[in-house]
């Protein structure tokens, strides 16, 4: 991707040095030494995105922010700030900058930020143009409603209702957006749902920030989440704002919300009843403007009645709900997914003429996918990379012979008396899937119609190995 970045640091040497990394790789670049000179730069070098330092001679970074973002309100902006700054960070996002950096700045995070700054202004402006009547071109647009294919009753019905959610919160004219929970089983879309939600929505110039509630023990959670001020716990050796408060202006995706522990759960619930937070450490309530999107692939309600999952966040969360069908229930759609990755799969290998025989395109229909969407996606992946031929035939597809999953199937239990709690069991069914795909998680992980992320989670948990 090439784009040109303006950089406004007065500081001589951090700025070469960021000019000569990005310029190796192939993005161009402005230098101004103050905030003046930026803004003057802007006009006449028309950059991609900008780096702006907070400590400039002049106008400081945070007004130079404010006037760019008032002349150019889709240009994203990176907040370079010292240490020890972080209220300065929370600032700048809320006066819209993309994202900020903590000095000293580490070149290979700023050029990852840029990249994905560029994408997410790029991809915005696609949607603009899509909105505005421009039609939708060959290759759907990566992050909106466009991305999430299918013309199946069910998904029709759905992305109407995405639709109708997006409207609905771009008339609201006061008060906060509910929170929306997101079901459905694993490779079903639940995160492109989430991405939809957001990029199509007011809040697409705002943050979105993503959290995998099942990746983080419960301590860290916390602070990733709520930030901590310094001296919090042990390791604590800075203030830190968390994800909530960089989400600011944005949402905040919760993957896999139904890993979260009952503590955790208790903070959550305080964000989305008073829209506050507290960094753990701090005596202090900070407001916060954040749209919380959850998903999960478990069965919350059950979780709530078992006690494993509190019922007012459960409310809280679930205020709108959207629920994925699995890819078995939408009738046609395996087709028209099955070509849109042939299409893509065949552009990245080079190889464009490919198709799937008739044969192939009814076996493939027939299968009744555990890993949904993702498990046919990087099945016609692997078909366009080891195919000879330009025709995919049946035979040519690396179809399981037992597509069922070991749930629901008793003799994934053994003949062992079933065990009578509910940990056993689960215990029983994870090492039995385990061990019959070899310990390989990627698959027992499909074999149990669970994510990947969630099985890793349950092998820490119980202590498999
Ligand atoms: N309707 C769709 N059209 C096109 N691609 C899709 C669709 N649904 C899902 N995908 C693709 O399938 C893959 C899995 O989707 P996603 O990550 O959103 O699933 P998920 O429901 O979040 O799964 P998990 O519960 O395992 O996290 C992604 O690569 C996504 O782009
Ligand atoms: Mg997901």
């Amino acid at each position: 991707m090439s784009y040109s970045v303006l950089i406004v640091e007065d500081e001589p040497v951090l700025a070469r040095n960021m000019l000569l990394y990005l310029e190796r790789h192939g993005i161009a670049c402005q230098l101004a030494a103050s905030g003046e000179e930026g803004l003057a730069l802007l006009e006449a070098a028309r950059p991609d995105a900008v780096v702006l330092d907070h400590n400039l001679p002049g106008q400081d970074g945070l007004s130079v922010l404010r006037r760019m973002r008032e002349r150019e309100p889709q240009l994203p902006v990176v907040m370079a700030t010292g240490h020890g700054s972080e209220q300065v960070a929370v600032e700048a996002m809320k006066a819209g900058a993309f994202d900020y950096l903590i000095k000293p700045v580490s070149l290979h995070q700023l050029k990852q930020v840029l990249d994905r700054s560029v994408q997410q202004q790029r991809q915005a402006q696609e949607l603009r143009h899509l909105r505005a009547g421009g039609g939708i071109g060959h290759v759907p647009a990566a992050q909106g409603l466009a991305a999430l294919l299918g013309t199946s009753p069910a998904m029709r019905q759905l992305q109407g209702r995405l639709r109708q959610l997006v409207d609905a919160e771009e008339r609201l004219s006061e008060g906060h957006t509910p929170a929306v929970l997101i079901g459905g089983e694993t490779g079903t879309g639940k995160e492109l749902v989430a991405r939809a939600l957001h990029f199509e929505g007011p809040r697409r110039a705002g943050p979105f920030v993503e959290i995998n509630c099942a990746s983080l023990p419960s301590q860290l959670v916390e602070s990733e989440l709520f930030g901590h001020e310094r001296g919090a716990f042990t390791d604590a050796r800075e203030r830190r704002i968390g994800l909530v408060e960089a989400a600011h202006g944005g949402t905040l995706f919760l993957d896999e919300v139904g890993e979260l522990e009952l503590a955790t759960q208790a903070k959550l619930l305080r964000l989305l009843e008073d829209h506050q937070v507290r960094r753990l450490g701090s005596v202090r309530e900070q407001k916060v403007d954040v749209r919380v999107l959850a998903a999960t692939n478990r069965p919350l309600e059950a979780m709530v009645a078992a006690g494993q999952f509190r019922s007012d966040l459960f409310y809280r969360l679930g205020m709108l709900r959207i629920e994925l069908p699995p890819l078995r229930e939408r009738e046609g759609d395996v087709a028209v997914l099955a070509a849109a990755f042939l299409a893509r799969s065949a552009r990245r290998y080079g190889k464009p003429e490919m198709r799937f025989s008739d044969e192939a395109l009814q076996a493939l229909s027939r299968h009744r996918w555990p890993g949904n969407v993702r498990e046919l996606g990087n099945l016609v992946e692997q078909c366009v990379i080891l195919a000879s031929d330009t025709v995919i035939e049946a035979d040519d597809l690396p179809l399981p012979v037992m597509p069922d999953g070991a749930l629901g199937d008793p003799a994934a239990l053994g003949t062992e008396p079933w065990p009578t709690s509910l940990p056993d069991t689960e215990r029983r069914l994870l090492v039995n899937a385990l061990e019959r795909n070899r310990w390989n998680v990627t698959q027992a992980a499909r074999a149990l119609g669970i994510s990947r992320d969630t099985l890793r989670y349950r092998i820490d948990k119980f202590g498999l190995r």
